[in-house]
């Protein structure tokens, strides 16, 4: 039985209905009860849910022998685990965004900035190859909030449609990086469970194309 951990979130339906053009089908129970690992029928898989950015961290440490989870996260953690597959699902920009107007206004911003951020290493990374001092502010969640408070003065987050940067008022100033839905392995788990990962693997490739 290969266990295969799952991303909680915005990833979860997609990854769900293309585990199932996989024919690997996540038992309906994990995702309407509260119960966060079971069984697929075939006893083939042991799906866990976790939340995204723990992901890596339990592929890393070989509870889970495999996951799906963004690039963004990835970059974020930078976990030592193989990524053999892009699934090109869950497309969306990791941004550096500022409050709508001022952006292009005041080209000092960047320089002077605090930026509110669910990515905290990615921000630093992105602001110190750029030789820009900034202090980064981490937030779990709401991120949004942060320009209009006064909390900072830019952010850096996700954005899938642009809605939510939209409805508060911000846009984007610069893209960081682009991401898709990622399959990772653990990497002694693709020696000692060769052959079921080799099959998850072939599943997931017949479903891309
Ligand atoms: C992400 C991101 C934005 C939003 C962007 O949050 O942090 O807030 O989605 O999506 P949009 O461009 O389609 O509006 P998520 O929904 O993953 O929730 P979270 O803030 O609880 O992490």
């Amino acid at each position: 039985m290969l266990t295969v951990a799952l991303s909680k979130g915005r990833l979860l339906e997609p990854t769900v209905a293309f585990l199932a053009r996989a024919g690997i089908h996540v038992p309906d129970d994990i995702l309407t009860s509260r119960r966060l690992i079971a069984p697929d029928a075939s006893q083939q898989y042991r799906f866990l849910l976790v939340k995204p950015m723990d992901l890596p961290t339990y592929v890393e440490y070989g509870v889970a022998a495999a996951g799906i989870c963004g690039r963004d996260v990835l970059l974020e953690v930078e976990p030592d685990v193989h990524q053999p597959l892009d699934l090109g699902f869950g497309r969306c920009r990791l941004v550096l965004a500022g409050k709508a107007g001022e952006v292009t206004e005041n080209h000092n911003l960047l320089s002077t900035a605090r930026v509110a951020t669910k990515y905290p290493r990615t921000a630093e990374r992105y602001f110190r190859a750029q030789g820009l001092p900034v202090e980064v502010i981490f937030l779990s969640g709401s991120v949004e909030l942060a320009p209009n408070l006064d909390l900072a003065d830019t952010i850096v987050d996700l954005v899938e449609t642009g809605r939510t940067l939209r409805e508060n008022g911000l846009e984007v100033i610069e893209e960081i990086a682009e991401s898709t839905a990622r399959v990772v392995v653990n990497r002694a788990s693709f020696h000692l469970q060769h052959e079921e990962v080799q099959e998850f693997l072939r599943c997931l490739r017949k479903a891309m194309t």
